[in-house]
Formats: structure tokens, C-alpha cells, sequence
């Protein structure tokens, strides 16, 4: 295992079968165990050589919770009759980075549900707006599947980077955890779309969704190295009491900080967050998730009102403390890990020139 490790750390890239091996192999293994101390310190040095103990952080605005589409994890699930719908107004979203910007923050994710409320017209709006008003920040969107010239026209109108899972990369895997209008070919197209654009991609996908099996990790791990993303976002399944998926178990942290640790070996320079789920199933997952390898946190800016109807999953973290307060806490508890939170954008440190910004 440990020469599996090296040789993805020197090389970027395992087989099929070497993926399936040494992921069979972490499964069962404990992050205490001798082996991931050893991968765990692989990725903080190559973590540290490329962003050096920075922690970048996203101010995430949680636009709408209205969606049209169906999945059957997610709680803002269009079925979900218990779910209370809202929508923030455009000069909502825009106080929200104002107060943003105001304590620090220089990325903007406007993320929610496929609400069509957000026509392309009304996005590029709150986009150009907050780009004029804020020439230093980054607009990053996260709204699901649009065609490629709803995607080519919001990149115009300034966002910089989108967030678009893939969630899983294996075919009838994705059928069972979406109804069968949606296709994971659409879904790979649209993240090839959005590259084309010029977007920064993000993609990814959730740790322990129902009916997962390690032949889809290893399909997981080779179509991000095929996508080559410049974000990549995994966090635990957490089941949501108004979904399908309601009984069925959490996704494994110990498993969740393994894949980080080896995402940040496969793709030395990605921008990979701590995500809110890894938080919501350990109050240190945050924590550990940047001494896995991840180097992004995405604190919540949305309105206390809005963020307790944004429920993807049951007891998500949604800090009471005001956005001000919580950033101080979040430097406090990064400094005593050894790392720094960054006021800095944070782009993605290109290779080349499709992804520029
Ligand atoms: N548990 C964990 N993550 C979830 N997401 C949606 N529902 C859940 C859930 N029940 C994730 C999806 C989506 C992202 C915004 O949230 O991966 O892409």
C-alpha cells in the first residue's frame, strides 16, 4: 500500500486496478492506523508545497431552496412537501455580500437549488452587480445542469467559477440515486460545458450515498483525473428524514479525510474544501479535513432565516453565531492546527490556458 501511495504521489495516477486495491485496502482502515498517518502526511507536504498552510475561505449564500429536480438524497427534493420553499431577492443576495466583503470575504457562492426563477437575464444581473461593486472578489455559481450557452453567457457576465458534483460517475449507479430524467452523460457534458467556457470547474461527489460500492470510488477517482477540476468538493451522505433515503446510513468520515488525502495526491493543485457535511458528522471534521489534504472552508453568509430551510440533509451545521463572529472562531481554530485563514481570492493556480479566470 505504502508504494501504491508514492507512486500516486510521483505520478498522479493509479490503475484501475491499483485504485481498486489500495481503496479496498483504506476502507477498513482506521485513520489512527500507521498507514494513513503516512498517506495524511504525503498530502499536507504536497498541500503545503503548492498553497503553502493558507486555508482559503468561500462565503456561501444559499440563494434558493426551490428546485425542480428530483434526487432522492437531497432534502430541497422537489417532492418534498414538508420542505418551506424561499428565495432570496436579488437585493437580498446583494446585502449578503455586502456584509461579506465587509469582515473579509472575497469569494461569493451563490448556490441553490434549479430554481427557474434564476433565468439567465436575472443572474447575470446579480453577477455584473456584484462584480462592479466588488473588482477584487470572485462570483462563483452553483445552480445545477443550464445548457452551454447559459453557461457561456453567465462566465461573460464576470462568475468565475462553478460548482457542479457529479456525484457519482458510474451510470446505473446515478440511476439509482436520481429519477430518470436525469443522465450522468448530461452531467459530464455539462462540466466538460463549463470548462469550454472558461470557468474555474468544481466537481465531485458525496462519500457512502446509498448503493455505493468501491468499483464506483475507483470510477469516481479515475473521471476526476480525466476532468482534471480545479475544485473538488466530497463530503459524507447524510440522510435526510423527508427523502427515500431516509434509512439509510451516513457516509464514512474516516473514509471521506482517505479520498481527500488521495484527491490532493492525484490533483497536487486543486482547491478542495472542508466540507459542511464533514462538519455536520464530527464537530472536528473541518478540522481534519484540512490536515487531510483539503485547503478551502466555505462559511454560510445566508440569512439566519434562509439557512434553516436550506436543509440538504438532516442537522446541518448552521452556526448561530453571526458570520462575523463565526470567522473569528474558524481563524482561532485553523491557527491551532498550524494553518492560516487567507483573505487572498484563492484561484485555482493554472496549468494551462483554458482555465483562466
Ligand atoms: N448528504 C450529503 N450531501 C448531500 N448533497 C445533497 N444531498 C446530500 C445529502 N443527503 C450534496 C450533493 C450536492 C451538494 C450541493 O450537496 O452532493 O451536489
Amino acid at each position: 500500500m505504502y508504494t501504491l501511495i508514492d507512486k500516486l504521489r510521483d505520478t498522479q495516477n493509479l490503475t484501475k486496478n491499483e485504485w481498486l486495491l489500495l481503496l479496498k485496502h483504506l476502507q477498513g482502515t482506521s485513520i489512527e492506523s500507521a498507514l494513513s498517518e503516512y498517506l495524511f502526511s504525503k498530502s499536507r507536504s504536497v498541500q503545503k508545497s503548492n498553497y503553502g498552510k493558507k486555508v482559503f475561505i468561500r462565503g456561501l449564500i444559499e440563494i434558493s431552496n426551490i428546485c425542480k429536480n428530483d434526487c432522492l438524497y437531497c432534502g430541497i427534493r422537489a417532492s418534498n412537501k414538508n420542505a418551506q420553499r424561499y428565495r432570496l431577492t436579488p437585493e437580498e443576495i446583494l446585502t449578503c455580500a455586502d456584509e461579506g466583503h465587509e469582515i473579509g470575504f472575497r469569494t461569493f457562492v451563490l448556490q441553490g437549488g434549479e430554481d427557474p426563477y434564476f433565468t439567465d437575464g436575472i443572474l447575470c444581473e446579480i453577477i455584473t452587480k456584484i462584480k462592479n461593486k466588488y473588482n477584487d472578489s470572485a462570483v462563483t455559481l452553483s445552480l445545477g445542469e443550464r445548457t452551454k450557452e447559459s453557461y457561456e453567457k453567465l462566465k461573460k457576465a464576470g462568475a468565475d467559477r462553478y460548482l457542479l458534483r457529479h456525484e457519482t460517475a458510474n451510470e446505473s449507479h446515478y440511476a439509482k440515486l436520481h429519477p430518470a430524467n436525469l443522465k450522468l452523460s448530461n452531467r459530464k457534458e455539462c462540466l466538460f460545458n463549463l470548462k469550454q467556457a472558461g470557468f474555474q470547474t468544481g466537481s465531485g461527489f458525496m462519500v457512502g450515498s446509498p448503493f455505493q460500492t468501491t468499483e464506483n470510488l475507483v470510477e469516481d477517482m479515475l473521471f476526476l483525473k480525466e476532468l482534471d477540476p480545479a475544485m473538488v468538493g466530497i463530503g459524507p451522505f447524510i440522510p435526510h428524514c423527508d427523502t427515500p433515503f431516509a434509512q439509510y446510513p451516513n457516509g464514512s468520515v474516516e473514509l471521506t479525510l482517505h479520498l481527500i488525502a488521495l484527491i490532493r495526491l492525484m490533483l497536487p493543485k486543486a482547491l478542495i474544501p472542508a466540507t459542511t457535511a464533514l462538519g455536520t458528522l464530527d464537530k472536528q471534521g473541518r478540522e481534519k479535513g484540512i490536515l487531510a489534504g483539503a485547503n478551502v472552508i466555505m462559511p454560510n453568509l445566508s440569512p439566519e432565516s434562509a439557512r434553516k430551510k436550506y436543509t440538504l440533509y438532516n442537522n446541518k451545521l448552521h452556526s448561530g453565531a453571526e458570520a462575523a463572529e463565526h470567522l473569528r472562531l474558524l481563524k482561532e481554530q485553523m491557527n491551532k492546527i498550524g494553518y492560516e485563514i487567507t483573505i487572498e481570492r484563492g484561484d485555482y493556480l493554472c496549468t494551462n490556458t483554458t482555465q483562466n479566470h
